[in-house]
């Protein structure tokens, strides 16, 4: 996981080089860009592309571009979530906000400048071999992800939501959209470079939406139940703001042991596929982890 982790941080900070030279004037949306990019995380989202493509031996050079525009994409999310008007927050990772930094403006700009440089990724550097057609497949998947029927409807449902009591098909509708969707095109963009078969693509797609279900009841989790210097954002938070989240309305053990029930089903399905992925248990022990304490 620790050589991935390396491998992405060292291809995002080379296409930052590259993509920034020459824009003297505007350089400083390059460095706000930058700022929350590179600015470590789990990367979990761009490992999954990594090691879907791996399980289904494809070089993982060929979705190096992929895992990148995915944590682009993750980034835009990250500083967009974090402005006054969304959740007005300080602490992001560790360090200030990127608005904290740049200013609510930049930072704004930086999130939309980040979408596209995502997308651009995908068109420059996806090697010449894979058809163009699969290609233009993913770029329309990732701008799907990007939009209002992706991470921004699941947005607008919980910004909409708060300070309501709220139901639980309105707090699904809001996890799978703001979260699952761009866990989905982390691994299904790569199983589409691999080319995989119809129904190796199903139980892909049953899994990343699972992953990306439960990777939200753990953060709605441990946002009650861990420090803000264990987060690296200001713990506590969906109360304070009253959000809609698996813990408000289940309770914190329900949301354990559904948190836990998607775990489960998720081993399964990877025991189904055949490919005995480490890194993917991998992830799932360290959420538990978390989880537990
Ligand atoms: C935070 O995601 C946003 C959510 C969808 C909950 P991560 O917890 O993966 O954030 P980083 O990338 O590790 O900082
Ligand atoms: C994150 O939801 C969703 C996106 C960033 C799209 P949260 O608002 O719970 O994420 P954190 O807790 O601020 O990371
Ligand atoms: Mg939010
Ligand atoms: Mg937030
Ligand atoms: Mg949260």
């Amino acid at each position: 996981m620790e050589k991935y982790k390396q491998i992405i941080q060292k291809q995002l900070e080379e296409y930052f080089e590259e993509y920034k030279k020459n824009s003297s004037y505007s350089s400083i949306i390059w460095d706000a860009m930058a700022y929350t990019t590179l600015s470590g995380g789990k990367r979990l989202r761009a490992i999954m592309t990594l090691e879907t493509a791996k399980m289904f031996k494809l070089p993982i050079e060929t979705a190096l571009p992929l895992a990148c525009s995915v944590e682009i994409m993750h980034a835009y999310s990250l500083i967009h979530d974090d402005l006054p008007c969304m959740d007005n927050d300080d602490l992001r990772r560790g360090k200030p906000t990127n608005h904290k930094i740049y200013g609510e403006a930049i930072a704004t700009l930086a999130g939309d400048a980040l979408i596209s440089f995502g997308a651009q990724i995908i068109i420059d550097k996806t090697p010449n071999n894979i058809p163009k057609e699969i290609v233009l497949d993913i770029v329309k998947d990732y701008l799907v992800c990007a939009g209002a029927k992706g991470i921004i409807a699941g947005q607008v449902a919980d910004i909409k939501a708060q300070d309501k009591k709220g139901n639980i098909e309105n707090l699904n509708y809001i996890h799978k959209h703001k979260t699952a969707d761009l866990f989905k095109f982390a691994i299904l963009s790569s199983a589409k470079l691999a080319q995989v078969d119809k129904k190796t693509f199903e139980k892909l797609e049953e899994f990343a939406l699972n992953f990306g279900m439960l990777f939200q009841i753990y953060d709605d989790i441990i946002d009650c139940t861990l420090t803000t210097k264990e987060l690296g954002k200001t713990a506590g938070k969906d109360q304070e703001e009253n959000k809609l989240t698996y813990v408000k309305i289940h309770g914190l053990d329900k949301a354990k042991n559904i948190f836990y029930s998607l775990i489960d089903k998720n081993h399964g399905i990877l025991d189904s596929l055949n490919v005995n992925s480490k890194i993917f248990k991998d992830i799932h022990e360290s959420l538990i982890t978390k989880v537990k304490k």
